[in-house]
């Protein structure tokens, strides 16, 4: 038996909530490519199977199972706490839900830093183990050979430039980047030797909408901006801050479409009326047996407790 016995497969699709239905046409990252000034690409997180079941009936292109599930839904203050365990465990959960959309696995911080041989090795998890179709990793022209390593491992990889949340230390805080002209150059020429190198997108995040632009319009593939204003190839935001499920604070970039914490608040209230109440669960909530069957177990309830009485008086 082999010392390593986990991951040895990419995981088996099971039916969530989709039994009966053929296998979908997954989007792959070359038809992502390819949408480079075409019809916008719709990108999402999601951390699990119901949300990346919601996210794949909205309609989504990509959704991005993002290292920011540490801060969002495992109550962290950073993204740096993500290690590649953690990104496996989220990213076969979204791929178990068996979504059309592309399944894209973020890459942790240290995850790619170290050696070639590592980085393949954590990208080829997120894929083998994880059911990605494609990862993603932080930062500029340091990073290519990163992601020529990956490449050369047939693994897509799309890059993430500007405000990347792995180098908060290295920035300074969460700042908006590119904003002097110096900056944006450079942030330009990163994402020039990004897609020189391979990559089949870039992120743009907290960048000024005019450096995405301009990167949008010089770079051959598409950009998906957060923070980056409206002129890229597409958008990308966090399932809990579009549905409202996060805390109250959001970026400004944000757009919150539902509020489904408070929803969410209403709904237990009044299931804990109804438990407070006793009006549930009804009888229609409730299983029950055949009236014979009734009837003999409340004769041996009835048959037991005088056989406990008789042994009490006994003592
Ligand atoms: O982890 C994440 O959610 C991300 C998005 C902000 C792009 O990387």
């Amino acid at each position: 038996m082999p010392a390593q016995s986990v991951e040895h497969s990419i995981p088996q699709p099971v039916a969530v909530g989709r039994k009966d239905e053929p296998m979908p046409q997954k989007v792959t990252a070359p038809q992502i490519l390819a949408r480079k000034g075409g019809p916008k690409i719709k990108m999402v997180t999601a951390y699990d199977a119901p949300s990346a079941l919601i996210a794949d009936r909205a309609g989504a292109d990509i959704i991005l199972v993002g290292d920011s599930v540490t801060n969002v839904v495992l109550g962290y203050d950073s993204t740096l706490a993500a290690t590649i365990d953690v990104m496996v465990h989220h990213t076969a959960a979204v791929a178990r839900a068996n979504p059309k959309a592309l399944v894209l696995g973020d890459m942790p911080w240290l995850s790619y830093h170290a050696s070639a041989e590592e980085t393949v090795n954590n990208a080829g998890r997120l894929v083998r183990a994880g059911g990605a179709g494609a990862v993603k990793l932080e930062g500029g022209r340091k990073r290519i050979p990163a992601v020529r390593a990956v490449l050369d491992a047939e693994i897509p990889v799309m890059g993430h430039l500007g405000l990347t949340p792995q180098s908060v230390h290295a920035m300074g805080g969460y700042k908006v980047q590119g904003r002097q002209a110096h900056a944006a150059y450079e942030l330009i020429s990163d994402a020039h030797g990004l897609a020189d190198a391979g990559v089949f997108g870039l992120v743009l995040e907290g960048v000024p909408d005019v450096v995405a632009s301009v990167i949008t319009e010089e770079v051959q593939v598409p950009t998906i901006g957060i923070g980056a204003g409206a002129h890229c190839d597409g958008q990308v935001l966090v399932f809990h801050d579009v549905l409202g499920l996060g805390g109250e604070w959001t970026p400004k970039f944000v757009r919150r479409y539902a509020n489904l914490a408070d929803d969410a608040v209403v709904a237990l209230e009044r299931f804990f009326a109804d438990v407070d109440s006793g009006v549930f669960p009804s009888d229609e909530e409730t299983y029950h047996m055949p009236e014979e069957s009734a009837e003999i177990l409340r004769g041996f309830t009835q048959a037991s407790d005088s056989l406990l009485a008789d042994e009490a008086m006994e003592n």
